[in-house]
């Protein structure tokens, strides 16, 4: 395609020069009164091809401009999921400079690509074609196509200077989209719906989507005007240099010295020779280069700041006698002064169970980041078995860890892949390459891990398996809050199955009723029993069954130890449990005595 694009190209820059040529030659046959049939011939076909190959050029320009945003979508999506860290998706600027990379092929910053393809190359033909007619005018004389020729290039260089390709792609424009985007996805996304309503938020949302907008089409406006004074040096440059050639052309004609043909073909090529300016060629070029750059750019930081270096060591069967944390500080990048974590040690025996508690923003879901290594500690070390963290394969540690998270995923399949992705899906896909992948369970295999799974987190008939877990599939549903959170579990419960060994759970039974709660406590503990176990949660009815309760304050642990111990030190664990007993005890009508079922969708 990029090949037939260029033979387009030159074909189309060079036909203007040769239908001037040709019509002078067809002129002259007149003039002379010779045989007319081959030169009109050829001034017919040039002329037919100069109408027809304009579209096809148009035509190509858009489908290879397509595939190559295509591509570019495709690099950056490898980039953002290929790193095995994930500090580059919660880094504040990559994540600016991320969501204009996302939004580059919808005009905002500078036309799609398909756009500015066809403006590439309409400017490089009127380039090449002002560039060979002026050629032509070496048959005049050597000086007419560097002095004709200097003067249209110039305006390039001269307006190149001027706002007219000026770059869009500014730090307030970035900006502005940015707000006309939220705007945008308040209004249409659910989430938010309930919000917007109750709060009274609409047309508050409608003012700043519409600012927004207006404030980015000011921009764009403004970026797109022109500059007087270098487009006056333009038109004068210009203008002297085509009233010099065209009259001393005519000139030469009156005195005699150039025949009519003659005269046509160079006024007609001192004419054409103007193709060479303006299109606009140099801005379509920059907005075509500039996504590419960007992507490239992008690809580069993120890998910089989401990497996290795998080691050699297999983790397989470990920890297997300790996992300790060992004075580990940590702060994230954006706010690299500002540590959560500071000198926190931990030592946890393999196959114990350790809940963390701590106030909100303690610094606990971000230790649950570190175990997986989604991000190292700046200081301090996570050993696990005397090896630390950072000596471990990766993707062998991570078949080791499985964990719910606070916010965990709700994929948009079906209820078989959200619960065991990596047999589902992994299947799927070692299908489709080699015959045996990691986890090339059958069919049937991975339907009873699924169900077992399922069942252990008080979810079994649910719904059936292929029931994919979004509206607007055939066939999806959607679940409550407490039903996706059993989900999440029964993907941390398959994990187990296939060969996890250290659960962390973030806060996994915070949407669950209570009597959910407790029985699905039970049942984790039974399925989690071989493994070692972290939890972190705010109940304290469920932490207090953990062999060791861990306190997080001020980025490290304030107290450690049994409940019953922690209970009769009379600390801050010994505070918190009874400020919550005694909440219990009164009763709050959420707690509740009756009778607390669960629906399942049959
Ligand atoms: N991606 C992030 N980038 C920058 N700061 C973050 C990020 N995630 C969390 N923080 C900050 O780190 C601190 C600890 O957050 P963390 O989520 O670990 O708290 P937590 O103990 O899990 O709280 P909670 O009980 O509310 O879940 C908070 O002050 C938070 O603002
Ligand atoms: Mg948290």
């Amino acid at each position: 395609m990029a090949a037939g694009w260029w033979t387009l190209l030159t074909l189309r820059g060079l036909l203007p020069a040769g239908f001037s040529i040709g019509t002078g030659v067809l002129v002259g046959a007149i003039e002379r009164h010779a045989s007319l049939v081959v030169p009109l011939a050829v001034v017919g076909a040039l002329f037919v091809l100069l109408q027809v190959l304009g579209p096809l050029h148009t035509a190509l320009s858009a489908n290879l401009g397509d595939r190559m945003a295509a591509w570019l979508y495709d690099e950056m999506t490898r980039a953002c999921v290929s790193v095995p860290g994930i500090g580059h998706l919660e880094d504040p600027d990559l994540a600016a400079d991320l969501q204009v990379a996302r939004d580059f092929d919808r005009g905002m910053t500078a036309p799609p690509l398909s756009t500015s393809m066809d403006f590439i190359a309409g400017g490089l033909v009127d380039m090449l074609a002002g560039l060979a007619q002026a050629c032509v005018l070496f048959g005049f004389a050597w000086w007419a196509p560097v002095a004709l020729g200097g003067a249209w290039l110039s305006t390039h260089w001269l307006l190149r200077e001027s706002a007219v390709w000026r770059d869009r792609n500014t730090d307030e424009v970035r900006q502005a989209q940015r707000h006309a985007d939220y705007a945008y996805r308040l209004a249409v996304d659910p989430p938010a719906a309930k919000e917007l309503r109750i709060f009274g938020l609409p047309d508050w949302v409608l003012d700043r989507f519409v600012s927004a907008r207006r404030r980015l089409h000011r921009l764009q406006y403004e970026a797109t005007r022109m500059r007087e004074r270098s487009v006056l040096a333009s038109l004068a440059l210009v203008l002297a240099a085509n009233v010099l050639v065209l009259w001393l052309v005519a000139a030469a004609a009156l005195d005699g010295r150039l025949a009519l043909g003659g005269l046509v073909v160079y006024a007609s090529a001192a004419v054409g020779t103007s193709m060479i300016a303006f299109g606009g060629l140099n801005w379509a070029l920059d907005g075509a280069a500039a996504p590419v750059a960007a992507v490239a750019r992008l690809k580069a930081a993120m890998r910089r700041a989401g990497t996290v270096a795998s080691g050699s060591w297999p983790a397989d069967g470990r920890p297997a006698h300790r996992l300790a944390i060992r004075d580990v500080t940590f702060a994230y990048p954006a706010t690299p002064d500002r540590p959560v974590l500071s000198g926190l040690s931990l030592d946890i025996p393999a196959g114990t169970s350790l809940a963390i508690v701590g106030q909100n923003g303690a610094g606990k879901t971000t230790l649950a980041k570190l175990l997986c290594r989604l991000y190292d500690p700046q200081a301090g070390t996570i050993e696990v078995d005397g090896i630390d963290l950072r000596d471990l394969d990766l993707d062998s540690w991570r078949r080791r860890v499985t964990a719910v998270f606070q916010d965990f995923a709700r994929f948009e399949m079906s209820l078989r892949e959200n619960v065991a992705p990596q047999a589902a899906l992994g299947r799927a896909a070692s299908d489709e390459a080699a015959p045996a992948g990691r986890c090339g369970e059958s069919d049937a295999a991975v339907d009873d891990l699924v169900s077992g799974a399922l069942a252990d987190a008080g979810a079994g008939g649910l719904a059936s398996l292929d029931t994919v877990l979004a509206k607007g599939y055939s066939g999806g549903i959607e679940l409550s809050g407490g039903q996706w959170q059993r989900v999440a579990l029964a993907r941390a419960l398959t994990a187990v199955r296939l060969g996890a060994g250290l659960v962390l759970l973030d806060e996994p039974t915070a949407q669950l009723d209570v009597r959910g709660e407790a029985e699905i406590f039970e049942r984790i503990l039974a399925a989690t029993r071989s493994c070692t176990t972290i939890l972190i949660s705010h109940r304290f009815s469920t932490v207090r069954h953990a062999d060791k309760i861990a306190v997080v304050a001020d980025g490290a642990v304030a107290e450690l130890g049994s409940h019953d111990e922690l209970m009769s030190r009379r600390g801050r664990y010994w505070k918190m449990f009874t400020l919550q007993a005694e909440r219990f005890a009164t009763g709050t009508p959420e707690e509740g005595e009756e009778e607390v079922t669960f629906d399942v969708l049959a």
